[in-house]
C-alpha cells in the first residue's frame, strides 16, 4: 500500500526521503514522487511511474536539494498508474503539496465542489482533492494547519497525509484519519521524521510517536505538537523500537522470501521467548493483558483476518476447539464486519474476538476489531508489526509475534509465527479453564520446543526435492492444493503462496470435496499437492492420492519423512518431520513455501513484490 516519508532538518532531504521510501517498498507500488524544498530553489517536485529506481533515474539527471521535504510511493487506487497521478500532488497555486494513504470516500461530491468553484485537476486522483481543498481554505486563514484541519474534518473515509506548504518552510503537517495506516513520527535531535511505516526511518531514530484517529501533528526542526481535529491540545507517548535496521536488509539471499523462509526456526523460537515455563509446565503470556477470570468467562471466540493470516484463524479454530473446549468461529475480515455478527448470547459477555495480522494496518481487520467493541466483545491482537494500529487498539494482547521484520509480499514467517503464537493462546486458555493438566502443557511445550529445530531439518529436506518440482512443474497453468482438517488451511496457504508469486492458478480444496467438482480438472498435466501426514485421517488422504493417480494427476505429497506407503503411492515425495498432530501444519506449510518460491523465480515473477499485490492493504 501507499508509503509516505517526510523530513524537516541538517540533512539533505532528498537523500533521507529516497532512502525511507527504499525501505518501505516491501509495501508494494506503482509509482513514486517527492517534493523537496529550498528557499533558493523552490518547490522541487519529481516523480516517475513504476520501480523507484527510476525515480531514482530521474532525479540523477534532475538532483533536487533541500533540508525538507516528502516523498510517496503509489499503489493505485483512483486513476492509472501515471506521473499525473502520482504523489506529491499540489494546490492551485502550487505553493502546497500533500502526499496521502487510504481512500476520500466522498471524493467525488468534493471534487464536484471544487470543479463548480472554478478548480481544474492534472489528475483522476482523490489526493488531488486534498491538496486543492487545503490550498483553498489557505486562502482565507493563511495558515496551513488550519486549512487541513478545515479540510480533513470534510472527508470521509480513512486517510492518512502530510502537508507542505512554501509559506510555511519551517513546518510540515502531518495528520491522521480513520484507519488508513499509520503515521509515526520520529524524533531525532534536531531533525524530525515522518512515516507510514517504522522500517521507514528507522536509520536514524528509534523514538517515534504514533499519531492515534483524528490527531494533526505540526513537525518542525525542533517540536513536535499534536492537536486533535478540532484543535484541542493532546500528548502522546513516545516508543522506543528496537528493531536492527540490518536484520531488514537482504543480506546474503536473492530475495526477501528466501531470507525469510529461511529464518522461520529463528523466528519461531522468537515466538517462544519468556513465554513457556517447561518446569511447572506453564504457559506465561503476561503481554495477554487477560486475567484467569477473564479467560474462563469467554465461551465463545470470533477469530478474524485476510489473506495468509485467515489461514492462521482457520488453523487456530482447530487450535482453540481441540486444546481448550472452546468454540471457534472464523470469519473474513471484510465479510465479518458487514455480516451484522451477532457476538454476545442472551446479554451474556462471553465471546472475545482474536484478530490476525501481521501488519497491524489491515483495515478489515482493524474494522472487525471496532464491531467487537462496539458490542462489549474483547480483542485480542495477534500481530508482528511493533506499535501498530491493531497492536495498539486491542483490548488483550497485543500478542507480538517477534518475527522481525517481513518484507516480502507474500507472508511465510509471519505465517509460522502466527501459528505458534495461536497454539500458545490455546494452551494459555486450556491452562485458565483447566482443561489440560500441567503434566499435558509440558509435552506440548516440549513439542513446540523441538519446532524450530524442526523446522530447520524441514528446510533442508524439503529445498532440493522442490528445487527439482519446481523445475519439472514451473510451466504448469494450474495446481490444486489438497489437505483435511488442520491441513487444509494448509492447502488455502499452500495454493495461495504459488497464486501470489508466481501467477499459476491454484486452488487448495479439502480433500474430501475433491471429488465434488476440482476432479473434473485433473489430467496428466496438473500437479495436485496432497498434505497427508499419519494421523487419524491418513487413510482418507491415501484414497484421495489414488483417485488422483487413477485420473492420471501428478502427486506430490507431503508427509512424514520415512512414510514409505505414501511415497509408493504418490509421484513425488516430500518428507518432514513429525510432531504433536496439532502442530505439524507449522511443517506441511515450509514445503509449499519453498516450492512456490522457486517455481516464481523459474517463471521470473518479481517474488518479493509481485504484480498488484500490497503487503498491508489500508483500503477496502
Ligand atoms: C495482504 C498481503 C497478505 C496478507 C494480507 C493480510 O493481502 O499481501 O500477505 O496476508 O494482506 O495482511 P495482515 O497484515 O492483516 O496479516
Amino acid at each position: 500500500m501507499c508509503g509516505i516519508v517526510g523530513y524537516i532538518g541538517p540533512r539533505e532531504a532528498t537523500t533521507v526521503v529516497i532512502n525511507g521510501l527504499q525501505r518501505l517498498e516491501y509495501r508494494g507500488y506503482d509509482s513514486a514522487g517527492i517534493a523537496i524544498y529550498d528557499p533558493d530553489l523552490g518547490l522541487q517536485l519529481r516523480r516517475s511511474v513504476g520501480k523507484l529506481s527510476n525515480l531514482q533515474q530521474r532525479l540523477a539527471a534532475e538532483p533536487t536539494r533541500g533540508q525538507i521535504g516528502i516523498g510517496h510511493t503509489r499503489w493505485a487506487t483512483h486513476g492509472g498508474v501515471t506521473e499525473f497521478n502520482a504523489h506529491p500532488h499540489r494546490d492551485d497555486s502550487g505553493a502546497i503539496v500533500v502526499i496521502q494513504n487510504g481512500i476520500v470516500e466522498n471524493y467525488l461530491s468534493l471534487k464536484g465542489r471544487l470543479l463548480e468553484l472554478g478548480y481544474q485537476f492534472e489528475s483522476q486522483t482523490d489526493t488531488e482533492v486534498i491538496a486543492k481543498l487545503i490550498g483553498h481554505y489557505y486562502r482565507d486563514s493563511r495558515d496551513l494547519v488550519t486549512a487541513v484541519r478545515q479540510t480533513l474534518s470534510e472527508l470521509r473515509g480513512g486517510n492518512a497525509i502530510v502537508a507542505f506548504s512554501i509559506h510555511e518552510p519551517d513546518t510540515l503537517v502531518a495528520a491522521r484519519l480513520g484507519n488508513a495506516g499509520g503515521v509515526a513520527i520520529g524524533l531525532g535531535e534536531d531533525e524530525q521524521f515522518i512515516a507510514s511505516d517504522i522500517p521507514a526511518i528507522l536509520d536514524y531514530t528509534r523514538t517515534l510517536i504514533f499519531l492515534e484517529d483524528r490527531d494533526v501533528a505540526v513537525v518542525r526542526r525542533h517540536s513536535v505538537t499534536i492537536t486533535r481535529l478540532d484543535g484541542a491540545p493532546v500528548e502522546r507517548p513516545t516508543h522506543t523500537i528496537a528493531w536492527d535496521p540490518v536484520a531488514a536488509a537482504k543480506g546474503d539471499y536473492r530475495h526477501f522470501m528466501q531470507k525469510e523462509i529461511a529464518e522461520q526456526p529463528r523466528a519461531l523460537m522468537d515466538a517462544l521467548r519468556g513465554r513457556i515455563d517447561q518446569e511447572r509446565g506453564r504457559i506465561e503470556l503476561e503481554d495477554l493483558r487477560l486475567s484467569d477470570d477473564d479467560l474462563r468467562r469467554v465461551r465463545r471466540i470470533y477469530a478474524t483476518a485476510c489473506g495468509t493470516a485467515w489461514h492462521a484463524a482457520l488453523v487456530a479454530k482447530f487450535l482453540i476447539e481441540n486444546l481448550a473446549g472452546v468454540r471457534v468461529e472464523v470469519d473474513y475480515a471484510s465479510e465479518f464486519r458487514y455480516r451484522g455478527p451477532i457476538l454476545q448470547s442472551d446479554g451474556e459477555r462471553d465471546a472475545l474476538l482474536l484478530a490476525f495480522t501481521q501488519s497491524g494496518e489491515t483495515v478489515d481487520t482493524l474494522a472487525a476489531m471496532e464491531e467487537a467493541r462496539a458490542q462489549g466483545a474483547p480483542s485480542v491482537a495477534i500481530v508482528n508489526a511493533i506499535g501498530s494500529q491493531a497492536a495498539r487498539v486491542a483490548d488483550g494482547g497485543p500478542l507480538y509475534l517477534h518475527a522481525g521484520p517481513e518484507i516480502g509480499v507474500a507472508s511465510t514467517k509471519a505465517f509460522t509465527s502466527m501459528l505458534v503464537v495461536a497454539y500458545l493462546f490455546a494452551l494459555r486458555l486450556a491452562q485458565a479453564r483447566g482443561t489440560l493438566t500441567p503434566a499435558q502443557i509440558r509435552e506440548h511445550i516440549q513439542a513446540l520446543i523441538e519446532l524450530p529445530g524442526k523446522a530447520a531439518q524441514t528446510i533442508e529436506l524439503a529445498t532440493p526435492i522442490c528445487i527439482e518440482l519446481a523445475e519439472r512443474y514451473h510451466r504448469a497453468g494450474n495446481a490444486l492444493f489438497l489437505g483435511r482438517q488442520i491441513n487444509y488451511p494448509i492447502a488455502l496457504e499452500g495454493a495461495l503462496k504459488l497464486k501470489e508469486i508466481s501467477y499459476i492458478h491454484a486452488e487448495g480444496y479439502p480433500a474430501g470435496e475433491m471429488k465434488h467438482g476440482p476432479i473434473a480438472l485433473i489430467d496428466e498435466n496438473m500437479p495436485v499437492i496432497c498434505i497427508a501426514p499419519r494421523d487419524h485421517i491418513y487413510e482418507k488422504m491415501i484414497s484421495n492420492v489414488e483417485q488422483v493417480r487413477a485420473r492420471h494427476g501428478q502427486v506430490i505429497a507431503i508427509g512424514h519423512a520415512g512414510d514409505t506407503l505414501l511415497a509408493e503411492k504418490a509421484n513425488h515425495m516430500i518428507g518432514v518431520p513429525a510432531t504433536l498432530p496439532l502442530l505439524q501444519p507449522v511443517l506441511n506449510v515450509i514445503p509449499l513455501q519453498i516450492f512456490a518460491y522457486h517455481v516464481a523465480v523459474l517463471r521470473g515473477c518479481d517474488v518479493d513484490q509481485p504484480r498488484n499485490l500490497a503487503k498491508s492493504v489500508t483500503v477496502e
